[in-house]
């Protein structure tokens, strides 16, 4: 661990980076009883048009008084976010950050439709001084000098990625709840299309409409450390000093990673993070649930919800914290805590990257999109290159040719079989632990082992048995982990290459820190019919699940083993 203080990097408040509003503390989230509302003064709005409301994104304004009522769209429409009073955020110690975006009108629907498909090219293949850095670094340089009320300012851009997962705004129809794009299935598109805009405003920039940003290539030996050309040593615009010391160039990233992970030997952490990919990509990833994240509509409380996809988690959240500076569990700051991650320019690689896992999973492991109209019809409001405000759809994102890019087609040495956890130690006798229900609830503060009780198949449907860890409750502002052994006797002794290693529970930070706990109830599911028959143990009719903290306790109330519905 490194020995700075992490306080000594900390930058307070600056009204250079934020002139459009003053800091003030906003505490209306917490008692919402009566809200001021925005409308228009000629405010009809017509069918398919936008509320006239949200045309002034993240414009106060003071017009009419509602009082909260019932949500009334309830169920079977998407998750949308309400644009008509963003609201400010706050750092770590208590300072307010403002991640609203500047005041715009005359927001216009935009649907893709590129003529020309640019490739993303792997980072690590992108040399220090070559013509392509030297564009690169031009775009993001012209993009940290606009103006700082120019949305497409480096940090406003930022921002854009703040508001949208750290209570800046609303969920439309539901002013109690807070809209969020990590947790669901809203995570990949909204990724997605926030990178296409950022690459637009790149290539507006320096006047290059082949210009592509770098994918972070984690998911492969070459690519797995902190690309050369984001740790250059000459002064660089993609260069961010709030990234963990320990984690420069050569070191090896580790794709699960925790704070008390002690490093291993770069080769077996390559194989290790192989595994991982495996496990996340192919073992636990067979349905859109799976992949995508769960179900996120209208009148939906995002605290309560079933939650994040498998990549999202493992690698996505891990690659997050162990890139920034996380000397400290309490106070990450950049990639580590969600309101300041888009500052540091390598994040936009390490989402192409996610949103490349996208892509493989549909073209090389027969994975599908969702089909739910309330997934395809859900909208995003981004500024374009063009610093005109533009709605976007999920359903017009989801063929990349049409967005104008794709991946460079480099190997996925994942894919392999020689990738597939291996079972520490064959099926061997359990060794006895309580049953869940004499252990739960309970706070996850130190190792717990149960045993417990596989169901009997009676009927039709699915034979596929879903472990699942129930009712885990922690707070949204805290960086969480813990994760989860079957039929483990040792878990020390076992590794992201062991089957018994299932995977990890995992949230990242979220930049709130307010007085009041923003409490996440939600479960964790895993896939073991195949992980048991791995194991030779697809006989027995119990198992032994270990959860191992790995953070901050979180509470637990149950664990069970259920057929796939
Ligand atoms: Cu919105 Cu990697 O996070």
């Amino acid at each position: 661990m490194a020995s700075f203080s992490a306080v000594a990097y900390y930058i307070p408040y600056s009204s250079t980076f934020f002139p459009n509003k003053p800091p003030k503390f906003n505490n209306r989230r917490r008692n919402p009883v009566v809200k001021f509302t925005c409308k228009a003064k000629n405010g009809e709005t017509s069918p398919g048009k936008l509320d006239r409301r949200d045309v002034l994104l993240g414009l106060g304004g003071l017009c009419s008084t509602t009082s909260l009522s019932a949500n009334p769209m309830a169920l079977a429409d998407p998750a949308l976010p309400d644009f008509k009073d963003c609201i400010d955020a706050t750092e770590p110690n208590m300072t307010l950050i403002n991640c609203c975006p500047p005041a715009a009108s005359g927001i216009k629907d935009y649907v893709p439709s590129a003529t020309t498909v640019n490739t993303r090219m792997p980072a690590q293949s992108v040399e220090v001084g070559s013509d392509y850095y030297n564009k690169y670094t031009d775009a993001i340089e012209k993009m940290k000098n606009l103006s700082p009320s120019d949305p497409r300012n480096f940090r406003q851009q930022a921002n854009v990625h703040c508001a949208y997962c750290d209570g800046g705004y609303t969920l439309k129809g539901s002013p109690k709840l807070l809209y969020e794009i990590h947790n669901s299935w809203l995570f990949f598109p909204w990724h997605r299309w926030y990178v296409y805009f950022f690459e637009k405003i790149c290539q507006n920039l320096i006047d290059d409409d082949t210009f592509t940003l770098p994918f972070w290539n984690w998911d492969a030996p070459q690519g797995m450390q902190i690309p050369s050309i984001y740790n250059s040593s000459v002064i660089s615009p993609l260069y961010d000093c709030f990234r963990n010391p320990d984690h420069l160039p050569p070191t090896v990233i580790n794709l699960d990673w925790s704070y008390d992970d002690v490093p291993v030997d770069p080769k077996l952490q390559i194989k290790y993070n192989l595994s991982t990919m495996y496990t996340q990509m192919i073992t636990q990833s067979k349905t859109p649930n799976d992949f995508f994240g769960k179900a996120y509509r209208a009148g939906d409380d995002i605290t309560t919800l079933d939650g994040a996809g498998q990549i999202e988690q493992t690698p996505h959240n891990h690659v997050h914290i162990w890139t920034g500076t996380a000397v400290d569990q309490s106070n990450p700051i950049d990639m580590g805590t969600f309101y300041s991650a888009a500052r540091d320019p390598i994040f936009f690689a390490h989402h192409a990257s996610v949103d490349r896992m996208w892509t493989i999973w549909l073209n090389n492991l027969g994975g599908s999109n969702y089909t739910d109209k309330d997934w395809l019809n859900a909208y995003f409001i981004f500024y374009n290159e063009e610093a005109k405000p533009v709605r976007v759809r999920i359903k017009d994102c989801l063929d990349t040719t049409k967005l104008g890019y794709k991946y460079e087609d480099v190997p996925i040495p994942w894919l392999d079989e020689s990738a597939k956890p291996q079972p520490r130690a064959t099926a061997k006798t359990l060794p006895s632990a309580p049953d869940p229900a004499q252990v739960f609830p309970t706070t996850l503060d130190k190792p717990i082992s149960v045993i417990v009780k596989r169901p009997t198949k009676s009927g039709t449907g699915s034979s596929e048995e879903i472990l699942v860890i129930e009712g885990i409750e922690y707070d949204k502002r805290n960086y969480v982990k813990f994760s989860v052994y079957i039929n483990e006797d040792d878990v020390n002794a076992s590794r992201p290459d062991n089957t018994e290693f299932l995977g990890s529970f995992s949230n990242l930070a979220h930049g709130h820190r307010t007085t009041t706990t923003i409490t996440m109830k939600t479960n964790k599911q895993f896939r073991i019919s195949q992980v048991l028959e791995d194991l030779g143990a697809q006989d027995y009719d119990k198992v032994l699940v270990t959860l191992i903290p790995k953070s901050n306790p979180v509470k637990i109330n149950g664990i069970k083993i259920e057929f796939e519905s």
